[in-house]
């Protein structure tokens, strides 16, 4: 058997205390990050029956199967990743990058009908190098906040993952500028260490009111 290096014996040792893990097995839920979002959902009630929903980052699939479920068969859930997932009824799903040209189309074609939620779980593939990671990942928040300005309908809610550091206050702004409201969570899901936090952006201010706030000024 092929040795363990030290950090994959920690990170088996972490899975195999982690209560989220053990009741996401127990439940059938294929990642533990299912936890995340049905704590969001309880406290803010962001998905609601018949929604169009957008998934960025999607696989392995615990979110999305949460999300079909909740906005029924009136519901709509167009979920992408860059990774293969296995097929979820009633899901369209699309393997490609969420900044390739033609996953811009896709957006397009499918706001033509509306978006009403945008969500993002994205994580970059992580290095290890703290300020490379922060500048990897807050680079897919903004990507997810561009596409929530362009193609989410008004009205419309945002959800996305960051980590606390580079680009926080930039992006709080520049999410206060699109939503009447805008929550900062840390679900109790989420792993103390991480650094990981959820923007939660709710009800879209009409586009002729955004003043198109800039990430770089
Ligand atoms: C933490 S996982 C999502 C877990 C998912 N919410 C669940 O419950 O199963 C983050 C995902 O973001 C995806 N991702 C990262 N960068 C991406 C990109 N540029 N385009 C598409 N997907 C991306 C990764 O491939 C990975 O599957």
């Amino acid at each position: 058997m092929m040795a363990q290096s030290r950090s994959s014996k920690k990170w088996l040792n972490r899975q195999n205390k982690d209560p989220y893990v053990r009741e996401a097995k127990a439940f059938g839920y294929r990642s533990r990050a299912a936890f995340k979002l049905i704590e969001i959902q309880e406290k803010y009630q962001i998905v609601k029956p018949g929604m169009r929903v957008l998934e960025l980052g999607a696989a392995p699939g615990s979110w999305t199967e949460l999300l079909v479920e909740w906005v029924g068969e009136n519901g709509q859930i167009f979920a992408v990743d860059l990774l293969e997932m296995a097929p979820i009824h009633g899901v369209t799903t699309r393997q490609d990058d969420i900044e390739s040209d033609a996953c811009f189309a896709w957006y397009h074609e499918i706001a033509s009908n509306g978006i009403d939620l945008v969500v993002s779980d994205m994580a970059p593939n992580m290095c290890g190098h703290q300020r490379t990671d922060q500048l990897r990942s807050s680079r897919l928040v903004e990507v997810a906040y561009d596409i929530s300005q362009n193609y989410l309908s008004e009205g419309g809610f945002f959800l996305a993952k960051s980590f606390n550091g580079v680009g926080f206050n930039e992006m709080l702004k520049a999410l206060r500028s699109t939503f009447k409201r805008v929550k900062v969570i840390k679900p109790d899901a989420s792993r103390r260490e991480s650094g990981e936090i959820y923007f939660l952006g709710i009800d879209k201010k009409p586009q002729d009111t955004v003043k198109g706030e800039s990430l770089h000024e």
